[in-house]
C-alpha cells in the first residue's frame, strides 16, 4: 500500500469542515500548532487499545462520557473536576455493581468541533451559516459570530492542555483515590440512589479496613490509589488532528496527538471520504459510530480500511440508533462483523438517536428513551452470543436540567431552569448515577444469561474432557 501522509485527507471529499476565508491566517496556525507539544503520547494511546481489547474479549467494560461540545465560556476547573467525579462515581458503580475493570474515557480536552445537521440556520427570516463548535465559529446569531476564524483552533489546543493537565493532576495526584470514595458524592441530595451509594461507599470502605488490618498495605497500592483516565473527540476538523500529528519514534508509526482516542462521526464515515482517510493512518485507538443508515457492506469497507491487521482494542463500534430501534439496526451489523471475523468492541451510544423536541420547545433527551435503548443494546448482544462492552453517554457533573426523567423527574416545564449545554442535552450528575446504577444491573444480567446458556452446553464439553 502507498505510504499514508498525515496531509493525505486533503486530497478527498470533505463534509462538515468550515471553509475558511483568511488562508494566510489559517496556515499560520496550523505551522504554530505543529511546533507545539502533542497533547497525548503513543504509550498512552497504546495502553488504552489494550485496555479496551480488554472490554472487546468481556474482561473490562467502557465508559465514555462528557460533554457533547466544549465550551470556551463554560472552562472552568470546577466543571471539570465535577465531570471528571461524575465519571470515577460512574465508574465505581460499575466495577462494584459488576464486578469488572472499568476503562474511563472522557469526551474532554478536544471535543470542540461539531456537526450540524444543516449549513445553516435561519431566524425571524435572517439565514446565517451554522454554528459548528468553539473551536470553529460562535453561537452568537451574529454574520461575524458564524465566520470560522483559526485562531480559535489555538485556543481549544490551550484549554485542552489545561484540561488534561488537571486531569492528569486528579487521576495520579490523590483526588481519585478509592479511599476517597466518600468524598466524591455528588448528584444525589436525598433519594434512595444516595442511600445506595453511600452504602457501596461503606462496604468499600469496610473492604479497605479489613485489608489493612490483615496487614494488606492497601494505602500503597498504585491500582487503589490511582487511575487511569484517557481524553476522546470527534476527529473532525481535520486541519486541527492533522497539526498535531507527529511520528512515534518508538513504533515508527505516526500518532493524532490531540488524545488517546479518536471517533469518526455518524455523518463523516464516507468511506471513500477525508475522515476515514486521515484515521486510518494514525495508531490510536479509534472509534466508529453506527447510525441507522450504516449498512452491513460500508461497515465491511470501514473495518478494512481503519484496522487492516484486525488489531484488537483499535476500532470501537459506537451503535447509536435509538430505543426501539436496536432489534432492527444492530443484528444485522453483528452478522457483518461475525462474517468478516473481525475484532471490534461494541459500546452503546444511547444519546444521539434519542434526541427529540420537548414542549416547551428545548432539545431533550427522556432518561426512559437512554435507558431502553442501553437495555435493547445488552438484550441483542446476549441473545447473539456477543460482548457489550460498554456505554457512551453525554454527561456533566453540573446540576443542569437537559434531559428529561430520572429520580428527580425533570418535566419538559423544568428544562428552562438550567439548560445549559453547547450543542447537545447532557445528562446530569443524578441522572448519570442512577443510570450507572441501571448500567451495572443489565451487566450482572448479561453475564448470567450468559453463563445460563455456557452451561447448557457444559455436558458435551465435560464428556469430552472426561474422555481423556
Ligand atoms: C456526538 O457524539 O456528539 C455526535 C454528534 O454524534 P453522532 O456523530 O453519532 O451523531
Ligand atoms: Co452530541
Amino acid at each position: 500500500m502507498v505510504e499514508w501522509q498525515k496531509s493525505d485527507w486533503r486530497k478527498l471529499p470533505r463534509v462538515q469542515m468550515p471553509d475558511y476565508v483568511d488562508a494566510a491566517a489559517l496556515e499560520k496556525v496550523e505551522a504554530q500548532l505543529s511546533n507545539y507539544p502533542p497533547l497525548v503520547f503513543a504509550g498512552e494511546a497504546r495502553a488504552l487499545k489494550a485496555q479496551l481489547a480488554s472490554a472487546s474479549r468481556g474482561e473490562a467494560f467502557l465508559l465514555q462520557g462528557g460533554d457533547c461540545a466544549e465550551s470556551f465560556e463554560q472552562f472552568t476547573a470546577d466543571g471539570i473536576r465535577d465531570t471528571f467525579k461524575v465519571m470515577l462515581q460512574m465508574a465505581m458503580i460499575l466495577t462494584y455493581g459488576a464486578k469488572v475493570p472499568v476503562v474511563k474515557l472522557g469526551r474532554m480536552a478536544g471535543q470542540f468541533a461539531k456537526p450540524r445537521s444543516a449549513p445553516t440556520e435561519t431566524k425571524d427570516g435572517v439565514e446565517l451559516p451554522s454554528y459548528r463548535g468553539d473551536i470553529i465559529n460562535e453561537l452568537a446569531f451574529t454574520p461575524e459570530a458564524r465566520i470560522p476564524d483559526p485562531l480559535k483552533m489555538t485556543q481549544a489546543y490551550t484549554q485542552s492542555a489545561a484540561t488534561l493537565n488537571l486531569l492528569r493532576a486528579f487521576s495520579k495526584g490523590g483526588y481519585a483515590d478509592v479511599h476517597q470514595v466518600h468524598s466524591w458524592t455528588l448528584g444525589f441530595t436525598e433519594s434512595e440512589r444516595a442511600a445506595e451509594y453511600r452504602n457501596m461507599a461503606n462496604r468499600i470502605s469496610d473492604a479497605l479496613d479489613f485489608m489493612s488490618a490483615a496487614g494488606i498495605a492497601s494505602h500503597s497500592s498504585q491500582e487503589l490509589r490511582t487511575v487511569d483516565f484517557y481524553v476522546s473527540h470527534e476527529a473532525l476538523l481535520l486541519e486541527y488532528e492533522e497539526a498535531l500529528t507527529r511520528l512515534d519514534s518508538t513504533s515508527g508509526k505516526w500518532l493524532a496527538g490531540s488524545g488517546h482516542l479518536i471517533w469518526i462521526g455518524d455523518r463523516t464515515r464516507q468511506p471513500d471520504g477525508a475522515h476515514v482517510e486521515f484515521c486510518r493512518g494514525v495508531q490510536n485507538p479509534i472509534g466508529l459510530k453506527c447510525g441507522p443508515t450504516t449498512t452491513a457492506d460500508d461497515l465491511k469497507v470501514l473495518m478494512a480500511r481503519l484496522n487492516p491487521d484486525n488489531e484488537a482494542g483499535r476500532l470501537t463500534l459506537i451503535s447509536r440508533f435509538g430505543a426501539g430501534a436496536v432489534g432492527d439496526l444492530l443484528p444485522r451489523l453483528i452478522k457483518a462483523v461475525q462474517e468478516e471475523g473481525a475484532n471490534v468492541l461494541w459500546t452503546c451510544d444511547a444519546m444521539h438517536g434519542n434526541t427529540i423536541k420537548s414542549s416547551t420547545g428545548y432539545k431533550t433527551r427522556p432518561f426512559d428513551s437512554v435507558l431502553r435503548e442501553v437495555r435493547e443494546f445488552f438484550a441483542i448482544h446476549t441473545a447473539e452470543g456477543t460482548v457489550p462492552g460498554g456505554v457512551h453517554f453525554e454527561v456533566t457533573g453540573q446540576d443542569v436540567t437537559e434531559c428529561t426523567g430520572g429520580v428527580y423527574a425533570v418535566s419538559d416545564e423544568d428544562l428552562s431552569a438550567r439548560y445549559h449545554t453547547a450543542c447537545d442535552p447532557r445528562l446530569n450528575a443524578s441522572q448519570s448515577l442512577e443510570l450507572a446504577f441501571l448500567v451495572a444491573e443489565e451487566l450482572v444480567s448479561h453475564r448470567q444469561g450468559r453463563k445460563k446458556l455456557d452451561d447448557k452446553c457444559e455436558p458435551a464439553v465435560f464428556a469430552s474432557h472426561s474422555a481423556v
